[in-house]
């Protein structure tokens, strides 16, 4: 599929503005370093004076070595992504201690380059999926001087303490040694876009450090910042010990508290050598179930939804708290982009399964203005994390996703702008396959699944079956409201249909249904205009995703 789609951009000179838009890289000295801006509560990533969408790829936990990049770059171009996002490990900067060794980071920042590539760099110190492996042995074997979590009875946790005071200090050590090399070598160029701090900290099977420091802090008052971020989910009392305050839920907030307390030191000395955007990665909670308190069912203390209001206050040298997603139900997705996504904290999505069954939800990220996504696992080592993402190795891996990072990737600047200005509005298909609906001011888009590319379900004799290809629910689509009447709507496997919410005449109809890209400048090139069947039935778009510029009018 995506060779076909590639070789149809290469022909209206899509694949030439990839090339041109997708990751152009600042002349030196050029323009401010990447930052965000928030406007109206929403949140451009700001990349070399405009916003930018990462079109990500995360690689594999072990790609971090210059012999593996070999196999990065392929997949990440074979993918049409602009940005990779890869550990720098404390063990492989600071493998004795005190003696860095920065030789990977520069060959990985040279080659990005060279592949016209951004980076996200992924730090991986205290926490690795809430364990310490990534962290130097000088550190994992010494129990004395870097802490594990004590459990209630005394027996040690795998988990390292965010109250090892030892810890924090060697970890903000090695995060600011990494930063002030990035700072001399980055700082004019803007090849790294961000950092995540850490990789999905918090702790299984333990609610929290029952070690003396940890007791001491928890018998503590709630500090006055975590009470302006964080109601209680059962209203108690307004201020007083965290027992006090948040009485099932102390334990876990007060975790919580402690490892973004830890964090925050780190970021905020790593960010004083090289200031770029700051992020932590949640494993999620399940974001349907009803709340409750922690009962060994995820990692405690790590971001989940329902302590985002601790991160923040807890950790302001961190901007956003972004969800992993691994969880293949759509009302899952749904419910976690929800959650995740609020004035304070803008929308990223650092790690996806790259399963099949996930490709449509990129256009539901992108629609609702995310700064990036990033399918994991996307490399040619020879390596694949079924069941989580898909079983496939090599280029079955990219192909589900190249389309749509092409077609993204065509007019990137536009999209991020529009998301920037609230224009844009994203759905995937829900696993229940029924249409759904997106409110486009004075207009309705209704979308619906598994149609045929001509005529209604509700005809006589109309076909029983579908069409093949929808066997699974793959179906996205994501619009940017242009003008009052005006959209530019892209996806796959979708019928869209656009009806007025207002009476106004006798009714409305399409006025021009184009299919174009638009060109290094953004101006739009139209290439055909849609009529007769292939608009008489709504917009059918298939799995060769294609770019409509539609203006509807009334009669
Ligand atoms: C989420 C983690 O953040 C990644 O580093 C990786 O371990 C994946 N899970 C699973 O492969």
């Amino acid at each position: 599929m995506s060779k076909r789609i590639f070789e149809r951009l290469h022909c209206t000179g899509l694949a030439l503005l990839l090339v041109a838009g997708a990751a152009a890289q600042a002349a030196p000295g050029a323009t401010a370093a990447p930052h965000l801006e928030t406007r109206d509560g929403r949140t451009a990533l700001m990349v070399d004076g405009a916003p930018f969408t990462m079109l990500g790829v995360q690689a594999n936990n072990s790609s971090n070595y210059p012999e593996a990049l070999k196999k990065v770059w392929p997949a990440a171009h074979d993918v049409h992504a602009n940005t990779v996002e890869i550990p720098v490990a404390w063990e492989q900067i600071e493998p004795v201690e005190g003696r860095f060794d920065f030789s990977y980071v520069d060959t990985l920042l040279a080659q990005a380059r060279k592949n016209d590539m951004h980076l996200v760099l992924l730090w991986f110190g205290t926490w690795k999926n809430t364990g310490p492996s990534y962290t130097p042995e000088w550190v994992k074997f010494d129990n004395k001087r870097f802490p594990r979590m004590v459990a209630r009875d005394g027996k040690p946790s795998y988990c390292l303490s965010p109250f090892g005071e030892e810890t924090l200090k060697a970890d903000r050590k090695a995060f600011v040694a990494l930063m002030s090399h990035l700072a001399r070598i980055d700082q004019a160029r803007h090849t790294v876009l961000m950092v995540q701090v850490e990789n999905e900290v918090g702790t299984y099977g333990l609610v929290r450090d029952f070690g003396a420091k940890a007791q001491a802090a928890f018998e503590k008052d709630v500090p006055a910042a975590v009470l302006a971020h964080q109601k209680s989910p059962v209203p108690l009392a307004a201020s007083g010990s965290w027992r006090a305050v948040y009485g099932d839920y102390a334990d876990e907030y007060f975790h919580a508290w402690a490892i973004a307390s830890y964090i925050e030191e780190v970021a905020k000395a790593g960010r004083a050598a090289f200031d770029v955007p700051l992020y932590v990665n949640n494993a999620l909670r399940d974001a349907v179930e009803p709340l409750a308190p922690w009962k060994e069912n995820f990692a405690s203390g790590g971001p989940t939804y329902d302590v985002i209001g601790i991160y923040k206050a807890a950790a302001p040298h961190l901007d956003i708290v972004a969800p992993d997603m691994y969880n293949p139900a759509s009302a899952q997705f749904d419910a976690t982009l929800a959650k995740f996504q609020r004035p304070d904290n803008a929308l990223l999505v650092p790690e996806m399964s790259h399963a099949p069954g996930y490709a449509r939800y990129v256009w539901q990220v992108l629609g609702r203005g995310s700064l990036g996504i990033a399918p994991f696992g996307i490399d040619y080592t020879d390596y694949t994390n079924f069941p989580l993402g898909t079983k496939e190795k090599g280029k079955p891996i990219v192909e589900p996703f190249a389309a749509t990072y092409a077609l993204f990737g065509s007019m990137n600047r536009l999209w991020s702008r529009w998301a920037f200005e609230g224009r844009t509005h994203g759905i995937s298909e829900g696993d229940d396959r029924k249409d759904q609906t997106l409110p486009l001011g004075a207009w309705t888009a209704t979308v619906s699944f598994r149609e045929w590319q001509f005529g209604e379900r509700s005809w006589p004799g109309h076909p029983t079956e579908f069409p093949a290809g929808t066997e699974q629910p793959n179906g996205g689509v994501a619009i940017a409201q242009v003008g009052e009447n005006e959209f530019v709507i892209v996806g796959q496997h979708a019928r869209v249909r656009i009806a007025s919410t207002q009476k106004q005449g006798n009714g409305e109809m399409f006025a021009r249904v184009e299919e174009g890209h638009f060109d290094a400048a953004g101006k739009w090139v139209m290439e055909r205009n849609w009529n007769g069947d292939q608009t008489d039935y709504g917009l059918n778009l298939t799995g060769q995703p294609v770019i409509l510029k539609v203006r509807m009018g009334r009669y």
